[in-house]
């Protein structure tokens, strides 16, 4: 389906996908494969963040950035609509609609030329503006040369973008998540045990990865027997904790900085560390792990794992993590994030 979408979009037709299911199912890597397979077309990403959503226009701005060279071309009422809630002129609140109308405009523009591949990650979490623009436009793309694909979690994100065509994504099927699990346990591991890790994990990849990393060598000899009620990402979330529990003090306040700063900004990072009064190289224990990576951005390897950071945080810790952030948030600047 997305490979058809992309010959589509090439071909001169439109197509629009909201992929939807569980957190670690692969949501994300369908995403890669996309854009992995356009490089003769722009691309253009967005992902939400669950503490961005009441930044209105905050995803869509990631969208159209890279596209805003095209402003010009777009009839006056649409440009101002823009300029405005982009925050390059300043004017009244423009009217959604119009919003709507010079987002699509745009994205056309951008596509008059070479295919133009949209991607939103973690749609669950866009503001409501954004996601209501975005959806506007979609429903209105038609022979643009854009294929628009959108990723979101079940459940939380169900209503986002309702009404697109949509990919469940289901878990992997018994033989490859068997292949998958054996390729990454590394000790012995007791048929029984490993028929009843597949039959817990549904399929989902993520669970598949993680969960057998907080098995302990007797979970694994034949103990892994008491059945969990919950459901795969919140035993995939707990897994996560219970790892990041065994880490420093130091490091665990540093992930909790980094699961409260929305957007990976490294330099904002180093600030709060330093009000926080810690050193920045205390976060390589959680590099090594694999949950996150520091290189121009801070990512976290899934989203996951920022919510088991900032779940298992104490509420003071978060004050304490937030009141560093504020303070290295330029407050002229960008002042709604800093409040
Ligand atoms: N088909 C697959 N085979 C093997 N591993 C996969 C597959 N799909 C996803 N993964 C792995 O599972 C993990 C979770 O995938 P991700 O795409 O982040 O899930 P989601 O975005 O749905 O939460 C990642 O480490 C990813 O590399
Ligand atoms: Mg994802």
């Amino acid at each position: 389906m997305l490979d058809a979408l992309l010959s589509g979009a090439r071909a001169g037709q439109s197509g629009v996908l909201v992929l939807r299911g569980e957190a670690g199912v692969g949501k994300t890597a369908l995403l890669e494969y996309v854009v992995g397979r356009a490089a003769d077309a722009q691309v253009v990403r967005a992902v939400g963040v669950e503490s961005e959503l009441e930044l209105a226009f905050s995803s869509l701005h990631q969208v159209c950035r890279p596209l805003l060279g095209h402003l010009d071309v777009l009839p006056a009422p649409q440009r101002d609509a823009l300029s405005v809630v982009f925050g390059l002129s300043s004017g009244e609140a423009p009217d959604r609609f119009m919003v709507g109308l010079a987002t699509l405009t745009l994205l056309a523009e951008a596509a008059e030329t070479e295919a133009l591949v949209c991607v939103v990650d973690d749609g669950q979490w866009l503001d409501r503006a954004s996601a209501q623009i975005l959806g506007f436009a979609a429903r209105r793309l038609l022979a643009e040369r854009v294929a628009f694909v959108c990723a979101a979690r079940s459940g939380v994100g169900d209503a986002t973008l309702s009404g697109l065509p949509e990919l469940v994504v289901p878990g992997l099927p018994e033989k490859e998540a068997w292949t998958l699990l054996l390729n990454n346990v590394h000790t012995p591991l007791d048929a029984a045990v490993g028929a009843q890790i597949i039959a817990e994990c549904h399929g989902n990849p993520l669970a598949l990865l993680e969960l057998p990393r907080t098995l302990t060598a007797a979970d694994f000899a034949g103990g892994f027997g008491v059945p969990d009620s919950r459901d795969v990402p919140e035993r995939i979330e707990a897994s996560y904790s219970r790892r990041l529990s065994q880490f420093p003090a130091e490091c665990r306040l540093l992930v909790l900085a980094a699961a409260a700063e929305p957007l990976g900004n490294l330099a904002v990072l180093h600030q709060a560390a330093g009000s926080l009064g810690v050193d920045v190289s205390s976060l390589r224990v959680a590099e090594d792990a694999g949950l996150l990576t520091l290189g121009g951005r801070v990512e976290f390897a899934h989203p996951l794992i920022r919510s088991a950071a900032y779940g298992a945080a104490t509420l003071e810790d978060r004050r304490r993590v937030h009141d560093a952030l504020a303070l290295a948030t330029d407050a002229e600047a960008e002042p709604d994030r800093r409040a």
